[in-house]
């Protein structure tokens, strides 16, 4: 879906951010979070990255896991923080106002699971790198990485028709956020290239939309 573009603007309204990018992605987001959040166990450990206003914190919560969401926009946070109260689920969800740029403050080895849905396509290329990298420490063995997020088609003619899609909607949302998105670029092997294996990928039909579940490697080498 073209329209993940959108979402920095929905981002500056964080009141109407979980009913807009529900009516943009016709729903199709909260089913990629419901497929990716199923590889969730109760206990486990669990790291949101752009945590938002919680919408994957929550659903790994539900499954009985102890979760910390991270983010930087504490607007978003105060909103993540009310829904948690609200499903009774703030005993088990834990919310930090940092970026990923702070993730070495965090222990090594202690998630289960570090997951992210449309954060990674807000960072800059440098910032992923260290993210994935930092992923890799934070992670158990075994312990696994889940991505939700927009992708940069692999074929030439997709990549030409969402850009043209994209066009008018990136100049949109610059005009009224000063700021855009990167669709990512070759998730895939920037997720190898952290050490991590690839588990499964599943891309939309334009190819503009990814979702990653990769796996740290067991036997506890770092
Ligand atoms: C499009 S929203 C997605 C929020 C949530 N994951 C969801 O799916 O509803 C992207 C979030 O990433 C956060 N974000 C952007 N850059 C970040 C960074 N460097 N560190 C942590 N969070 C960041 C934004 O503040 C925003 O809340």
């Amino acid at each position: 879906m073209s329209t993940y573009i959108l979402m920095k603007i929905l981002e500056s309204a964080p009141g109407r951010y979980d009913r807009g990018i529900r009516i943009l992605t016709l729903g199709k987001l909260d089913e990629a979070y419901d497929r990716l959040t199923s590889h969730i166990r109760r206990g486990q450990a669990v790291l949101d990255l752009g945590c938002g206003t919680g919408a994957l914190t929550l659903r790994a919560a539900q499954k009985g896991a102890k979760v910390k969401g991270i983010d930087v926009n504490a607007q978003m946070l105060e909103i993540a923080q009310r829904r948690a109260i609200e499903a009774h689920l703030a005993r088990n969800i834990e919310l930090c106002e940092m970026g990923v740029a702070e993730l070495g403050s965090e222990k090594a080895e202690s998630y289960n699971v570090v997951m992210s849905g449309l954060c990674f396509s807000e960072l800059t290329d440098d910032e992923l790198t260290y993210a994935l990298k930092e992923v890799r420490r934070l992670l158990k063995p075994d312990g696994l990485l889940l991505v939700a997020d927009e992708a940069r088609p692999e074929s030439t003619s997709k990549r030409i028709l969402n850009w043209l899609i994209r066009f008018p909607l990136v100049a949109i949302t610059y005009l009224m956020s000063q700021t855009t998105t990167h669709a990512v670029k070759n998730l895939p092997a920037r997720v190898e290239e952290a050490g991590l294996s690839i588990e499964s990928v599943r891309l939309s039909k334009m190819g503009n939309f990814i979702e990653l579940v990769g796996r740290k490697p067991g036997g506890g080498s770092k």
